[in-house]
């Protein structure tokens, strides 16, 4: 377990989790809140906070750190960055007023509380272990943040690929918002499609046999 106390402010480290506690008390403070604009205000907040945190780690220490701790573990931390991104793509896309927007931000917040866990429990104490100068890596993550604050954080892939979808690319919001506009055409190509996967399979009841051969 990460011994956080121990460290000086300006470790690598220490400001990763520091981010990680910032972050962690906003999605609390998110489901103590009621009101629409309190909710709002604190999505902002920890959307912003999100991104830049999530820049220093893959522009300066998840580079600093991976060839030592391996694939397996930076390619999971990786990975869980994307879906996040996705989500907070979505997010910024849609606005307020979306009827999935507090379901959005509350599967965010699961999935980056999941993410913070393995960095915290696994990635960060391994990492503490290296031979790494953590203060120059440090000083460096805080003169980015500084930067991205100042000049504003560049759209990433995912922002890119939610834009192209043109709000087309979350099928179960899309479903649900659509209600019971159109249950029959649905009914109908389900079973079409269940037909044609049985027909590929070879095992609907009209499937041709093949004669084995010889
Ligand atoms: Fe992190
Ligand atoms: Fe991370």
């Amino acid at each position: 377990m990460l011994e956080r106390l121990l460290l000086p402010d300006t470790h690598a480290i220490a400001i990763l989790v520091k981010d990680h506690d910032r972050v962690k008390d906003l999605f609390d403070r998110f489901e103590k809140e009621d009101s629409g604009s309190g909710k709002e205000k604190i999505i902002g907040e920890a959307l912003t906070e999100l991104k830049i945190h999530a820049a220093i780690e893959e522009e300066i220490f998840y580079p600093a750190v991976r060839r030592q701790l391996g694939k397996d573990v930076m390619n999971e931390a990786d990975e869980e960055h994307h879906v996040a991104r996705v989500l907070i793509a979505e997010l910024d896309r849609d606005g307020r007023g979306d009827d999935h927007r507090d379901a959005k931000f509350t599967v965010l917040a699961e999935s980056v509380r999941h993410h913070i866990k393995e960095e915290e429990g696994e990635m960060l104490p391994k990492a503490k272990g290296l031979e790494i100068d953590f203060e120059a890596l440090g000083q460096q993550m805080l003169a980015r943040k500084k930067e991205l604050r100042r000049d504003g954080i560049p759209p990433d892939a995912e922002h890119k690929m939610v834009a192209a979808a043109n709000g087309r690319g979350d099928s179960p919001a899309a479903r649900a918002r659509r209600g019971s506009k159109a249950p029959a055409v649905s009914a109908r190509r389900t079973r079409s499609v269940v037909r044609e996967a049985g027909r590929r399979s070879g095992g609907g009841t009209k499937a041709k046999r093949r004669r084995p051969a010889a």
